[in-house]
């Protein structure tokens, strides 16, 4: 179709980091002297495919305008064709996962389960105080799952794996994910509007509620300051409130401590990779969830 055509051609140029292709092709080699399947092949493109799905459906829940420098596809054509783009990719997505044979199905059909509670809850709590219990929680559902299901399959895929190897992949994907997250929410609030496409504090302005905000309301609440509390629960209904807002997040130690928090996620990460034995792939997942905590975009 012409249509689909054009705009997944728009799509494919429009970039992205590829970080669960990374995923997939470093622990296949991590775990099998460097060598690949072409069941891998399929895997990494699955899993990019579901994820730039998920991002095109992202964008309409949004009203986004801008993704990875570019018009979102809602903006650019319409969000009726934006809605059938993302089940498109997915559906093509799923066909190559199904020619992988093994596991991969079942896991994806789960992941994509918690995907989309993920992303309702995320919805479904928007200006609410959220605990730090359940912003992780939902950090995993939206995020390290896609992680956790593209390692898994490339290990799953590989002949030198068992169960203890497994969880070591799961482990590693789990707090990779979380960190990943964490820095996403942390980048969101400064200003690089170049770079992710969005103005800076646009989680904030949108009542999504992530870890440099929690900290700052801890923060101020444990100094009798309700003004920041007072403002969401206000919904920014003056004009002003989200300025207001954003300034005593930013004047707080909100950023500092998510980043010391996606640090302690990384090193939970690295350390998940102990039992796999050492070689150039793994040094490279390592350096991988360093990059995590450094990345501008
Ligand atoms: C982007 O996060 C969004 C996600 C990680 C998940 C979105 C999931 C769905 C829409 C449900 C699954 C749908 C399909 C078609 C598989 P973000 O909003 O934190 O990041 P952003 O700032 O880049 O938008
Ligand atoms: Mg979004």
């Amino acid at each position: 179709n012409s249509r689909l055509d054009e705009i997944t051609k728009y799509i494919s140029a429009s970039g992205g980091k590829k970080l669960r292709p990374a995923l997939v092709f470093l622990f296949a080699r991590a775990l099998n002297n460097g060598h690949l399947s072409s069941n891998h092949f399929y895997l990494a493109e699955a899993v990019e495919m579901i994820h730039t799905a998920s991002l095109i459906h992202d964008d309409v829940i949004d009203d986004a305008e801008i993704r990875r420098g570019l018009l979102t596809i809602g903006k650019k054509w319409n969000v009726k064709t934006a809605v059938i783009t993302g089940d498109f990719i997915l559906a093509r997505a799923l066909i190559k996962l199904v020619s992988t044979g093994g596991i991969a199905t079942e896991v994806f059909a789960n992941t994509l389960n918690e995907l989309c509670i993920g992303e309702i809850q995320q919805s479904s709590q928007k200006y609410k105080i959220i605990s730090f219990k359940d912003y992780i929680k939902k950090s995993e559902r939206k995020t390290s799952k896609l992680f956790i299901a593209a390692a898994e399959c490339a290990a799953s895929l590989t002949p030198c794996t068992n169960n203890l190897i497994i969880k070591a992949v799961r482990d590693y994907s789990l707090n990779f994910g979380i960190a990943f997250q964490i820095m996403d929410d942390v980048l969101n609030f400064t200003d690089n509007k170049f770079k992710t496409g969005k103005p800076a504090g646009n989680d904030l302005r949108n009542g999504i509620l992530t870890a440099p905000v929690l900290f700052a309301l801890d923060e101020y609440e444990q100094k009798n300051d309700y003004t920041l509390k007072n403002l969401i629960n206000g919904k920014f209904k003056d004009k002003k409130d989200f300025n207001t807002a954003f300034n005593l997040v930013m004047k707080s130690r909100g950023i500092c401590r998510a980043i010391e928090l996606a640090e302690l996620y990384i090193k939970e990460a690295i350390k998940s990779l102990d039992i796999i034995e050492d070689n150039i792939y793994k040094k490279a997942l390592a350096e991988l969830a360093v990059y995590t905590a450094k990345r501008d975009y």
